[in-house]
């Protein structure tokens, strides 16, 4: 189990580590990451076998509790899930009130902070109430974020569909279409490999946060700011970005060799954790593949295989999620803006997962710093 006896004063000449990089700060036992095999596990399942098999659903459902569920416990989630999809007059007006010219990460953020002020349970700690405010934004955060991009288009709301999945009705509401199942099953693959990642920036947040004993709620808007950053959540939108401004895959290797010449970061590339490959990318690869061929879009392939095999030739740095999922996004219709918020509709199940994970056995987490500036000295 982890410890707690480190008192400052054994601390007296502490090692700084920027970026808190290789500090283990507590366990958890929602998933694993081991960049020695390249792999991800959810509560001890590989991630890539989840997403080949199972639902969305049934994912949030052992991130949560720990085990797949049951048929019955299952069809019980469900219901829940489904009778909760529609938006309460106020969050919906709420979303309608704010500017379009705001990043969508930032109504995000604002809808789950009015879910919250209107749940009058939104102080309670206790595991049921905390379950039933992870359930609550599971099921709202598709409708926040298909009617964000509606508005944005000049479209009105689409009312959710309860004989639908949670995939399907969410491609529903932002499209105002059935989608081919195809498309319903990439999407969902996307949301099973976003759901969850261990400590990772906005997670850790969402734990700082609850490590003071405030609100879930309070959890999930404070982890929603830090996905916002393209070092983090939004780097799934200057992927696409790049893709746009280089155009064809012919210009791929030129375009990086400018931008890495300009000292620019390539989004979509690289990882804190995994060094030598992202755990995820090649379910997801796969996913973008099937997109590829259902859109019939073979330029968006070759420009994929194009910028990434310059990137590992010049740099020896291989893609991230963010790199396939930018595109598969793209393909199924989705406005750029919205890619990061289409994470945190998955990565909502991680960090409450991790909310209740840190309630279970809390300590305030408060770091400390090394101090560089003036000497004492006497004021004037
Ligand atoms: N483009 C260009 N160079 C890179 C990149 C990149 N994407 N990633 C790492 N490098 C270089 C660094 O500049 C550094 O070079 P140097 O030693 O010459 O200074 C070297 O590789 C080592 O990288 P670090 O900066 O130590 O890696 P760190 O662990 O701090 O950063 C990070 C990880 C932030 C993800 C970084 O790779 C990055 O900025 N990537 C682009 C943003 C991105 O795609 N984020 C998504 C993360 S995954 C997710 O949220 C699903």
């Amino acid at each position: 189990s982890s410890t707690r006896t480190g008192s400052t004063a054994a601390l007296t000449q502490p090692e700084v580590r920027k970026g808190l990089v290789g500090v283990v700060a507590d366990v958890t036992a929602v998933s694993k990451v081991d960049p020695d095999t390249n792999s991800l596990l959810y509560r001890g399942y590989p991630v890539q076998d989840l997403a080949g098999s199972k639902t969305f659903e049934e994912v949030a459902y052992l991130l949560w509790h720990g085990e797949l569920p049951t048929p019955d416990e299952l069809a019980v989630q469900n219901r829940a899930e489904r009778g909760r999809r529609g938006l309460p007059d106020p969050v919906r007006d709420a979303v309608l009130a704010l500017p379009t010219t705001c990043h969508p990460m930032d109504v995000c953020r604002t809808a789950v902070s009015v879910i919250g002020a209107h749940d009058p349970e939104a102080e309670d700690p206790g595991p049921a109430a905390e379950q039933e405010k992870a359930e609550r934004l599971f099921a709202l955060l598709p409708a926040v974020v298909a009617l964000d991009q509606r508005r944005r288009r000049g479209l009105d709301l689409v009312e959710p569909r309860d004989d639908l999945g949670y995939a399907a009705n969410f491609l529903w509401m932002a499209f105002g279409e059935e989608q081919a199942p195809e498309v319903v099953r990439a999407f969902e693959v996307s949301m099973v490999l976003y759901a969850e990642h261990s400590f990772n920036a906005s997670t850790f947040t969402a734990r700082v946060v609850t490590s003071t004993l405030a609100d879930l709620y309070s959890a999930v808007t404070a982890a929603i700011g830090t996905l916002k950053g393209p070092l983090h959540g939004g780097a799934n939108e200057a992927v696409m970005a790049a893709f746009e401004e280089i155009g064809t895959a012919d210009r791929a290797a030129a375009w990086l060799d400018d931008a890495l010449g300009a000292k620019r970061k390539i989004m979509g590339f690289g990882h804190r954790v995994y060094k030598r490959g992202d755990s995820r990318v090649p379910s997801m690869k796969a996913t973008l593949d099937d997109l590829v061929e259902h859109y019939d879009r073979p330029d968006l392939g070759e420009l994929y295989d194009a910028l990434a095999g310059a990137m590992a030739e010049r740099k020896n740095i291989l893609p991230n999620l963010d790199y396939p999922a930018g595109p598969a996004y793209h393909l199924m219709g989705f406005d750029t803006q919205m890619f990061t918020p289409l994470f945190v509709a998955s990565r909502v199940v991680g960090w409450t997962a991790h909310v209740m994970e840190q309630r279970a056995d809390n300590a305030l987490i408060r770091p400390l710093s090394r101090y560089v500036g003036p000497a004492r000295r006497e004021v004037p």
